[in-house]
């Protein structure tokens, strides 16, 4: 089998084996099987005169190598230009997004590094995967140092449609970049064709098979291949005797009697605030549920040196207060929430003993809280989950009660049709949601993107 080389700014922490963030959580579960190469950063800021080294790190088959960022890389690269440039434009949100030439010019100067400091680790026959908007010129960067070797890319966010990307300077440099990778890989059919509409209408390409474009000289394939998680870890984490004491713990608070829950990293994209409102709007309609409903929302902090994030933490702060103000009581306080990191088996435990999931993004790549609330459930007591239609997991699970969450009257309609759900229903609803997040766990989107790589044309000289 030929060695994988995975590629991502953002590497799970050896030490511990978590990860925060979709993106780790889905390499580190599929690469736990497979073994292989994990370069990237490794979460560590350096002043801008120390030179920053890479050092390498080995459990079992997997290879830790990971680079710290210096002061400016991750003031101009990480924050710059991934995280209020690109973030904010893959997700629709060019009200929020910031252009400045110097984080361009530090984005292009990691990816530069990350290209010098990789290519010289690579075997000819390796099989390269870049991951996520961090990297998109990285494979330009390892043709540029000669190799040859066949390297894919896969874009954990959205991909938007082409009249929003044009918004973005610089985008002609950034999208003909990727045309040097051999796989292009996307969560959904909607954000492959947005790319493929982008390439054909923007970039001169044409359509030479349902998923080929040909570009120039260069044919590149753009698939689809949605991420999962390891669904019998995450399982047996949800069903373990420790689950089940805290569960207990849970439901002997004396609140609440029906706990709703939300995990999500505290990002705009996530849509805390419409959340709350919505949550406001149930106790609203139905007042029956105060006194007998708890929103838990765990929203651990995320990129806080970007502007939007200080403004969206301040903004459900203030909201929470509120809604706990305005309807809370001695006994019960309706929003619990939780500014903070928790452990991967606390959260499945939370997920099993919460009646009602709310995975409700204004956008999003994937989400994988939804699959991972999925998992946790008791498949003889299910809790139901309420989706966004515009996370990328709405496209799999239309089991799920799919809402609008700009909508908060709608997502209040939802989450009452969950808390009373017939038992017939739910059953029958999460089973169909297990069996689908089951076939398309980490294992099979890793499996089916290599194998799509593999079988790519071997790139041709430059
Ligand atoms: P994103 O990639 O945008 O963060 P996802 O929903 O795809 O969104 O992935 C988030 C991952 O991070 C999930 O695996 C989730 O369990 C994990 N996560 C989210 N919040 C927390 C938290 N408070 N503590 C630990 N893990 C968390
Ligand atoms: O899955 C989307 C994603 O942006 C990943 O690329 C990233 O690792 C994760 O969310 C968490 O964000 P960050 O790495 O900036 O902490």
């Amino acid at each position: 089998m030929k060695r994988l080389v995975v590629v991502s700014n953002r590497v799970a922490d050896p030490g511990c084996a978590q990860a925060l963030g979709g993106l780790a959580v889905c390499i580190l579960d599929a690469l736990r099987k497979r073994g292989g190469l994990w370069f990237g950063w490794n979460g560590e800021i350096v002043p801008d005169e120390a030179e920053p080294e890479t050092t390498s790190v080995t459990f079992d088959d997997l290879t830790f190598a990971t680079t710290p960022l210096t002061e400016r890389e991750y003031r101009d690269y990480y924050l710059g230009f991934a995280n209020a440039a690109l973030w904010p434009v893959h997700h629709y949100r060019l009200d929020l997004a910031r252009f400045a030439q110097e984080a361009i010019d530090g984005y292009r100067r990691v990816n530069d590094r990350f290209a010098e400091t990789l290519a010289p680790m690579l075997k000819p026959n390796d099989l390269v995967w870049a991951h996520d908007y961090h990297l998109i010129p990285l494979g330009a960067g390892l043709r540029a140092r000669g190799v040859r070797n066949r390297i894919g890319f896969f874009l954990h966010i959205p991909f938007p449609p082409p009249d929003v990307l044009v918004a973005m300077p610089e985008h002609e440099w950034l999208m003909s970049a990727l045309v040097d990778y051999d796989l292009i890989g996307f969560q959904t059919r909607t954000d492959q064709a947005n790319f493929c509409r982008f390439m054909c209408d923007f970039m001169g390409g044409e359509m030479i098979g349902p998923d080929v474009l040909r570009i120039g000289a260069r044919e590149v394939t753009a698939s689809v291949f949605p991420v999962g998680i390891d669904v019998d870890s995450f399982a047996a984490m949800a069903e373990s005797p420790s689950a089940a004491k805290r569960i207990e713990r849970l439901h002997r608070a004396g609140e609440p009697r029906i706990n709703v829950i939300g995990v999500d990293r505290l990002d705009y994209t996530k849509g805390l605030p419409d959340r709350l409102r919505s949550f406001k709007r149930l106790l609203e309609l139905y007042p029956q549920n105060c006194k007998a409903v708890t929103l838990m929302q765990i929203a651990p902090p995320t990129r806080e040196d970007v502007q939007a994030y200080a403004d969206i933490r301040h903004e459900l702060e203030a909201l929470s207060g509120e809604i706990n103000g305005q309807f809370g009581d001695f006994d019960w306080t309706p929003v619990r929430y939780l500014h903070r990191r928790v452990d991967r088996d606390t959260l499945a435990a939370l997920y099993r003993g919460s009646q009602v999931g709310l995975v409700t993004p204004l956008r999003d790549g994937m989400n994988l809280v939804a699959k991972e609330y999925v998992v946790a459930q008791d498949a003889n007591n299910p809790g139901v989950l309420v989706l966004s239609r515009f996370a990328g997991a709405a496209e799999d699970l239309q089991e799920a009660l799919i809402v609008n969450p700009y909508d908060a009257d709608e997502v209040a309609n939802a989450m009452q049709k969950a808390i009373q759900m017939p038992f017939a229903e739910r059953k029958e609803r999460h089973a169909a949601l297990l069996e689908r997040v089951r076939e398309r766990d980490a294992y099979h989107w890793m499996d089916g993107f290599l194998r799509a790589l593999a079988g790519c044309r071997v790139p041709m000289a430059a």
